[in-house]
């Protein structure tokens, strides 16, 4: 270990006390942070410092000392215990290791016996230091547009990454997830913001209103005034704390750039932006991408998806992806009364109708966005043999037609 062991100690009687001070101030690779007589006072300096190692001296309060033992060891569990004592009897190694001592040190000190002792608690801590907190990916699929169907494929999206998911509905006023996905959420995010400050497994649990084996539904307050008190520092808040438990936090924002949705899409690692092949729904995404570029977020953050795509539609994507400046990662094609089927039976169609056109979509977006398998070519929808409308002239609009229709870029609302 490159770090110093840390130590503490406690021991009834003087003697052993200044004898096991003395052999660890001979190892450099050790410090010691606290060391007494007493139980009482040195137990809380334990549980605050977090030593390594301690080193318990049985003397004449054996029982006393195995009881210490006892507890340090069941509240402390990454704490070596090493119990030390003059007797060293097979009976009182056993009791001590059975309390929950890693290792027994006998007194007088050995200074070999010592060494030994200290380079397997060394190796006993090296394997204990935390776990690194898990770290899911964030998604908030985005529209500033309402009505362009980002409901629908975050519902999807989250049904389809085939790992822990959590679907966080940020409708705070009116959130609908919860009919996406057929259940009736007992709680909301309001809960989760309230009791944010002691929520462990089980209380997340019961926050969540699940869907299925891997996806569960943070909701939005049943009623629109519980969502008065949430600010946007207890969404960030909100987001890590899922982040710790799930692979994937699927976020749906509101329609807007208020400062509860860029708390969520300032946390995102991916933004799906959807849009329709509809001018307003063009100029919008162009304007998003605007704020975006403000806001600081890195191009590659973005990911463009055109729903409810039909053949019909005269626009042309090659022509759109050169207005916007980006590329579409992801096309669902337009099939009002399968996506509408899928709602009202609050199944995700990935999962209702896994054959679908419209879910094979939905998984090439998924495996785009969240990286599990990257297609090696996004399809582009096969579009008729016509002239884009960008390429005609008389009658119909043309490319710097679009551009001033959607209006240039100096356009854009502030924010
Ligand atoms: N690919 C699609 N084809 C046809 N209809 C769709 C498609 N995606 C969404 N819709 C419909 O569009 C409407 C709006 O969808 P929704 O997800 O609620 O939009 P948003 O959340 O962006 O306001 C819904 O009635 C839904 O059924
Ligand atoms: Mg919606």
């Amino acid at each position: 270990m490159t770090q110093p062991l840390t130590f503490a100690i406690l021991s009834t009687g003087l003697e052993s006390l200044k004898e096991l001070r003395g052999a660890l101030s001979a190892h450099e690779q050790t410090r010691l942070l606290v060391a007494g007589d007493d139980a009482d006072q040195v137990y809380p300096e334990i549980v605050r410092l977090k030593p390594n190692v301690v080193v318990v001296a049985l003397g004449a309060e054996t029982e006393a000392g195995l009881r210490f033992v006892e507890r340090a060891a069941a509240e402390c569990p990454r704490t070596a215990i090493v119990c030390a004592a003059r007797d060293s009897s097979p009976d009182l190694i056993l009791r001590s290791l059975r309390a929950g001592a890693r290792e027994f040190l006998r007194l007088p000190v050995r200074p070999d016996e010592f060494s030994t002792v200290l380079g397997r608690t060394a190796e006993y801590c090296a394997g204990q230091t935390e776990a690194p907190k898990k770290r899911g990916r964030a998604i908030s699929v985005f529209s500033s547009k309402g009505g362009c169907g980002t409901s629908f494929i975050a519902t999807n999206l989250a049904a389809a990454t085939g790992a822990p998911t959590v679907l966080v509905d940020l409708n705070l006023q009116a959130g609908d997830l919860a009919l996406f996905l057929g259940v009736e959420p007992k709680y909301s995010i309001a809960d989760l913001v309230e009791n944010r400050a002691r929520v462990d497994d089980s209380l997340m649990k019961s926050y969540l209103a699940p869907h299925s084996a891997n996806l569960s539904l943070l909701s939005a307050p049943r009623e629109a005034d519980l969502a008065d008190d949430i600010e946007p520092e207890h969404v960030f808040e909100v987001i890590e704390i899922l982040r710790e438990r799930f692979e994937y936090v699927v976020i749906d924002p509101q329609h807007t750039f208020d400062s509860i949705t860029l708390a969520a899409l300032d946390q995102s690692d991916e933004i799906v932006l959807v849009l329709t092949l509809d001018i307003p729904a063009v100029r919008s995404t162009q304007r998003a991408l605007q704020i975006f570029d403000r806001l600081g977020y890195p191009r590659h953050k973005v990911k463009i998806v055109v729903n409810r795509w039909s053949k019909q539609i005269e626009l042309d994507i090659k022509q759109v992806e050169r207005f916007l400046g980006e590329r579409v990662v992801g096309y669902v094609q337009s099939d009002y009364n399968m996506a509408v089927n899928s709602i009202n039976l609050g199944q995700p169609l990935v999962e209702s109708e896994p054959a679908s056109r419209i879910a094979g979509e939905i998984r090439q977006i998924a495996a785009s966005v969240v990286g599990a398998v990257t297609p090696s070519t996004v399809t582009e929808p096969r579009r008729r043999v016509w002239q884009s409308i960008f390429g005609r002239s008389v009658g119909k609009v043309s490319n710097d037609g679009l551009h001033a229709r959607i209006g240039k870029s100096n356009a854009t609302a502030a924010i």
